[in-house]
């Protein structure tokens, strides 16, 4: 089986070609810089873009995965979570192409790609744990098997990636601050301050506000003793911000691999490239003697391979959807 792949659900216009025999085949990703000079993503430019790269941006993925569209059994798009503007591009597309060249179609869920992203490379065995950390969520998941998921908890208020988006913004990184502040934390001291978290007790959930006010608090009041504060400590101060995150995130995964024991862990979504955590959960997975998988760094961040592959695992199972599907902005 041969499965083409759109994803545009925020500022990525992505497309990949999955083989069920040869595995990934291409993974095309056109990224927007038009929104860097706004600090986020602005949804009527991000759905402009798509639609300006959409076409190019799927034929290069054919090109590259050396077949053509009748090589093609299913199409998978991203159905959501994400821009309802954005989504709709990606959406009509995908269904103009399966229309017009008798394809069948699957809608797949943006939050179960970043987690099945890890069956690109691996075949992880269920039940498995999900800590799925991205720029719009932050939940821990049980996969009992394909499609059978259960949350066990998530974000009250911003999600990990927006933590780290904001929280650079305010250490004078660019959108989306994340992988920068990765970069810096990675020369830096993470005990340089020890940041608060909040733990909520009993609950598989996470708050991270109180961690961007504390840094603020923090922040305003090192600048009037030394104004050029941030510029001299800013990889100490990256570092310890993350500290922060990954240490709330890999707490909760401990306690929930404690209770719910189960035979793999998973990290999917764009934080899961962050260094730290990467290498917090591999300790923790270790001393827990539990297999772990993490994506590859390219299949992370959004990207249209990840649907690919959930687009086949859903194939599979019949798992097909009609002409009459809808996106979906949020879950
Ligand atoms: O999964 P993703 O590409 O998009 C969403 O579905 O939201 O995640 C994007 C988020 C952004 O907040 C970005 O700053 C963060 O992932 N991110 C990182 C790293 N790479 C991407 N955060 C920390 N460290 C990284 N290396
Ligand atoms: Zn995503």
């Amino acid at each position: 089986m041969i499965v083409l792949g759109i994803e545009s659900s925020c500022d990525e216009t992505a497309a990949a070609v999955y083989s069920s025999e040869k595995g990934l085949l291409s993974n095309i990703i056109a990224s927007q810089s038009v929104h860097e000079q706004f600090g986020g993503v602005v949804p009527e430019l991000a759905s402009r873009a798509h639609q300006q790269s959409i076409w190019q941006t799927v034929e290069q993925s054919l090109k590259e995965a050396d077949c053509s569209i009748e090589d093609v059994d299913t199409v998978a798009v991203t159905q959501g979570p994400g821009l309802l503007g954005s989504l709709l591009v990606g959406f009509s597309f995908a269904k103009g192409l399966a229309l017009s060249h008798n394809k069948k179609l699957v809608g797949v869920n943006h939050m179960d790609a970043h987690i099945y992203a890890n069956w690109i490379d691996n075949q992880p065995q269920f039940p498995v744990l999900s800590l799925t950390v991205s720029g719009g969520h932050t939940q821990i998941m049980l996969v009992r098997d394909y499609f059978d998921h259960e949350l066990l908890g998530q974000t009250r208020d911003d999600a990990s990636g927006e933590a780290f988006d904001k929280i650079g913004n305010m250490l004078g990184l660019d959108y989306p601050a994340g992988p920068k502040m990765d970069k810096q934390a990675q020369q830096g001291n993470p005990k340089f301050v020890q940041f608060p978290v909040s733990h909520l007790p009993g609950t598989y959930e996470f708050s991270f506000s109180g961690l961007k006010t504390a840094v603020l608090y923090h922040l305003r009041d090192q600048k009037e003793i030394n104004p050029n504060y941030v510029e001299e400590n800013r990889d100490d101060l990256c570092a310890s911000v993350s500290e922060a995150i990954t240490k709330a995130l890999i707490k909760k995964l401990d306690l929930a691999i404690k209770e719910f024991r189960p035979t793999s862990v998973v990290l999917a979504g764009g934080v899961s490239a962050n260094s730290m955590l990467r290498e917090k959960a591999t300790q923790l997975c270790k001393k827990r003697r539990i297999p772990l998988y993490i994506p590859h760094i390219s299949y992370c961040t959004d990207n249209a391979a990840m649907i690919a592959i959930t687009g086949y695992l859903k194939a599979k199972q019949g798992l097909y959807d009609g002409f009459e599907m809808k996106p979906f902005a949020r879950l």
